[in-house]
């Protein structure tokens, strides 16, 4: 059973994961069609203020946004990391439509479903921008990208997804994309804030329990792609946040002692043992500004919403 995905990568993480202590899971894996589906909803609940807030930024800020990179580079493409469904990117790219600031929208997402999406549905709405999505992980296909067009490139990666990383973490993935882009190219990051530890813990904590199943949909993936028999309903959503590190960690907890098999491997959980399923860590403006310095990235402005919830930055190479 399952032979062609034995060895997927998707397994090998699993495994590796779940065979680790403590246990854990990779948060891109979230993002299969049900995945998608749950954090579509994730993101247009009353407690997840994140997505509205950059909504603002993006719609009443974007000009600025755009005249900041044209400053330096009258035409540039735009490169998009986990594009998602790109609804607030949209305002980004027609406002460098309008200024005649690019032609070239390439949305990056791990999720194929999303990538097929926004070829279909972009050409109509973005009329004089060619779109090229590809579906994948970031650094590989930004290579393929840069090897592609010479073109200067304004990088987006919005939706406080870099909160996915620990801040160390975050350092090296920042290192890593600086050195695949040129000198004079921007960089556009949203990050999550840090503000009252209530509003956060509900952002990932929701009434509806939408964040719960979003968590509980991996195993139910893992069932349905791995051959997992993972019961669901024997764990259970935990979502924790420190107000002085910023983390916001999720976890699911065993209800009691149990074993999950993937075909010939045979996993134990013990009572009360958590997975760690995601961070989503939230900074400090100083916290950002060091982070700017140490990866190497000259910081140009910072665009923030009306309630000082978040924040997009642009850095230049
Ligand atoms: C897509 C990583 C930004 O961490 O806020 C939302 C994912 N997880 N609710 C976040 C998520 C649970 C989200 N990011």
């Amino acid at each position: 059973m399952n032979d062609i995905l034995v060895d997927s990568p998707f397994r090998q993480d699993v495994l590796k994961g779940l065979s680790s202590n403590p246990k854990y899971l990779l948060p891109k894996y979230f993002y299969d069609a049900k995945g998608d589906q749950l954090f579509q909803q994730i993101m247009g609940c009353p407690e997840y203020y994140l997505t509205r807030a950059e909504e603002e930024i993006l719609r009443t800020q974007s000009r600025q946004i755009i005249q900041s990179c044209a400053g330096t580079n009258p035409m540039f493409d735009v490169i998009e990391l986990g594009a998602g469904d790109a609804s607030k990117t949209l305002y980004l790219l027609q406002e460098a439509l309008r200024l005649r600031c690019s032609r070239q929208y390439y949305p990056i997402d791990i999720s194929t479903g999303m990538v097929d999406y926004l070829d279909r549905m972009l050409p109509p709405i973005l009329k004089g921008m060619q779109i090229s999505g590809r579906a994948g992980e970031y650094f590989p296909m930004l290579e393929h990208i840069q090897a592609e067009s010479p073109t200067a490139k304004l990088v987006v990666f919005l939706g406080a997804t870099i909160g996915n990383m620990l801040p160390e973490e975050a350092l090296g993935f920042l290192e890593q994309l600086r050195g695949l882009l040129q000198e004079g190219d921007y960089l556009l990051v949203g990050f999550d804030l840090k503000k009252n530890p209530q509003v956060i813990l509900d952002a990932y904590n929701d009434k509806e329990g939408l964040t719960r199943d979003f968590n509980l949909n991996l195993l139910h993936r893992m069932n349905r792609e791995l051959g997992a028999d993972f019961k669901p309903n024997q764990f259970e959503h935990f979502p924790v946040y420190d107000p002085i590190t910023g983390s916001c960690k999720s976890y699911l907890i065993s209800l009691l002692a149990q074993q999950v098999t993937f075909d010939d491997t045979v996993i134990a959980f013990e009572r009360d043992e958590p997975i760690y399923m995601e961070i989503s860590q939230k900074y400090n403006e100083a916290e950002i500004q060091e982070l700017a310095a140490k990866a190497g990235y000259e910081p140009v402005d910072a665009f923030f919403d009306s309630c000082h919830q978040f924040v997009d930055v642009l850095w230049r190479v």
